[in-house]
């Protein structure tokens, strides 16, 4: 483990609002900030940052923690490994410590991987600066790649050899397996090892922690295949890992938009025409981990690029449901025939290609428009525009949103708007729901159980001056609701100075909820009144003993019955109730009498 000492200086000297301004824009509001929650998509500002208590909490998605749990979140690190970040930021050194065998090994296999690619990754743009890389050098330089934008994006060319990476990583002593693991070289059956990048231009793929996760490779001539990627490896996912993502960072931030094109001159072309907000999908769908991913940088506009009315349509229609909630601030830009982002800029400069981006249509105008184009407006066209449509708009998550869609369609089809609904909601024999019918996953609520439990669990964590009380009436022993009962047993435990407990709680809370339930009751503001505070908990407890009555009628039915057996079970139960009983309501009088019950005293 990480000493505590370590990891409260590094918490004392890293501000949380400053760590999380740099991904979220956030704004004071009162004595909090807000913003927009960057681990779910949303348009008003849940996602709640306070400086006072160090912690943040997205009234959103429940996301919720200290500033390692945001780094942990964020950057996809585990525990120690987002408290090595912010100790490096603030000078701070984590003395290495003793991990768990399989702890060790995924961290560690982890980093290595990212080391053994960072490693392949200069060789690759040191051999293109060498004589080896001449021919590539001049590839480049003929597709109409400039010097600065190589260095930039760490552009690089893989030899024609077979075993150059290979001796390169040994040379570093990383070793094969590592080597294996990040896909740069593949292992064949005879044992023996090869470079999977040979003969290549080399695209190393980098994420927004600035490490280099996988890479992708083209050929110089007409071989096949044309681009070889990194397969997945423990750092790379294609699903996740958008190509040119850390150049665009701050123009995403600066404009709020971001263009999605497909390829990876796409990005370079356009980066050198100066529109750095680009980013493209690595020969994979869009997918909701790489819009999460731009709206974390600040995108609140995506405008998704596409060479022809084809591909466009295919990858509009599987982008609908991607965006959900956010359908409307995605758009779509088919370019003209002929043309992909990389020759079009070239061609026609960064002004024709943003005139186009501003008249770039609605993602589903789009879809209803090329359906029109595509069947025409007789009867029979129609239908099936309205067969068409109708997968799109049940991916609409907004209700609302779809019946304003559906008066759009309906207005350019020429069909009165309640058959265009009906149609469109028409269920198609048995089958699957339509998407939009299938129940989104909830936003994380509060464990429903009791809320007087909830009331005085949320007491406990924001103010420690109740806690004697707590402890005397032994309050948590009734909590019916495990998670509460952890929460409020572990803050009855705390000894520290009251600002800690927080801090203290969030560190010793092992289960991500927890931490959550937490972070969102000890951010609320709303402050505690002592007395009012003790007469909740003195609430719950009489309700709970309450509870004794009932044992009382069921003794008296089992007398009633002749049943002797239960009768004396129930007895011996209520003798056990009735001793404790006494004895909560002993310490309770006791303590109300110590503590004099301070009259709205609050934290
Ligand atoms: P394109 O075939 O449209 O090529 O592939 P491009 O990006 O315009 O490349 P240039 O201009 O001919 O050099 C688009 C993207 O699809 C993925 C790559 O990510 C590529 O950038 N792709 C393409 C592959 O992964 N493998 C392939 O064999 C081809
Ligand atoms: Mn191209």
């Amino acid at each position: 483990m990480i000493p505590e000492a370590v990891i409260s200086d590094i918490k004392h000297a890293i501000d949380i609002v400053q760590v999380v301004s740099e991904t979220v824009q956030i704004k004071k509001t009162g004595s909090n900030f807000a913003g927009l929650c960057p681990f779910h998509s949303e348009k008003t500002p849940s996602f709640t940052v306070s400086p006072i208590k160090q912690i943040y909490y997205c009234f959103g998605c429940g996301a919720g923690g200290s500033v390692f749990n945001f780094v942990m979140k964020r950057d996809g690190l585990t525990f120690p490994e987002a408290v090595r970040t912010l100790g490096g930021r603030c000078g701070i050194e984590v003395p290495e410590r003793s991990m768990t065998p399989e702890e060790k090994e995924s961290v560690g296999k982890r980093e290595k991987i990212f080391l053994a690619n960072r490693l392949a990754s200069d060789f690759f743009s040191g051999i293109l600066k060498g004589e080896t890389g001449v021919h590539a050098l001049a590839y480049l330089r003929n597709r109409g790649i400039s010097q600065e934008t190589i260095d930039h994006f760490g552009l690089g060319y893989a030899p024609d050899s077979w075993d150059s990476v290979s001796r390169c990583l040994s040379s570093h002593r990383v070793p094969v397996e590592i080597a294996v693991g990040s896909g740069l070289l593949i292992a064949k059956e005879t044992g023996r090892f090869y470079d999977r990048f040979r003969h290549r231009i080399v695209f190393p793929i980098v994420d927004t922690a600035m490490q280099v996760s996988g890479f992708g490779g083209r050929v110089m001539d007409d071989a096949l295949p044309k681009y070889l990627n990194s397969p997945e490896t423990p750092v790379y996912h294609k699903a996740r890992s958008l190509y040119g993502l850390h150049v665009a960072r701050e123009g995403i931030r600066q404009s709020k938009t971001a263009f999605v094109v497909e390829g990876y001159f796409d990005v370079l072309a356009l980066f050198q025409s100066g529109i750095t907000q680009v980013a493209a999908t690595l020969g994979t769908a869009l997918t909701r981990d790489h819009v999460r991913l731009l709206s974390r940088c600040g995108a609140e506009r995506f405008i998704l690029v596409f060479d022809s009315d084809e591909a466009g349509i295919r990858a509009a229609l599987r982008s609908v449901p991607v965006f959900q909630k956010e359908y409307m601030t995605a758009k779509v830009l088919v370019l003209p025939k002929g043309h992909d982002p990389d020759s079009f800029v070239r061609e026609s400069g960064a002004d024709a290609f943003l005139a186009m981006a501003d008249k770039a249509m609605d993602l589903l105008e789009f879809l209803m428009d090329a359906s029109i184009r595509r069947h025409g407006l007789s009867v029979e066209g129609r239908l099936k525009i309205l067969g068409d449509m109708k997968e799109p708009f049940l991916a609409l998550e907004d209700r609302v949103a779809r019946s304003l869609y559906i008066r759009v369609l309906a207005e350019k089809v020429g069909i009165d708007e309640g058959a265009v609904h009906e149609k469109i909601h028409q269920r198609s024999g048995p089958g699957p729901l339509p998407r939009g019918d299938i129940p989104q996953p909830p936003v994380r609520q509060l464990p429903v159980g009791n809320s007087l439990e909830l009331q005085i669990v949320s007491n406990l964590v924001r103010y420690a001056g109740i806690h004697p009380y707590c402890r005397e009436v032994r309050v948590t022993e009734y909590f019916e609701e495990p998670g509460f009962k952890e929460i409020g047993s572990l803050a009855l435990a705390y000894d520290g100075p009251p600002e800690a407990m927080t801090d203290w709680l969030l560190m010793n809370l092992r289960e991500e909820g927890q931490r959550e339930l937490v972070a969102r009751l000890a951010i609320d503001e709303f402050p505690v009144i002592h007395q009012r505070c003790v007469a909740l908990v003195d609430q719950y407890v009489r309700n709970k003993n309450r509870l004794g009555d009932d044992l009382t009628k069921r003794i008296r039915d089992a007398e009633i019955r002749g049943d002797h057996e239960l009768w004396l079970v129930l007895m011996k139960e209520k003798q056990a109730f009735i001793a404790d009983l006494k004895k909560r309501q002993d310490h309770a009088k006791k303590v109300k009498h110590k503590s004099g019950v301070s009259g709205g005293k609050t934290i």
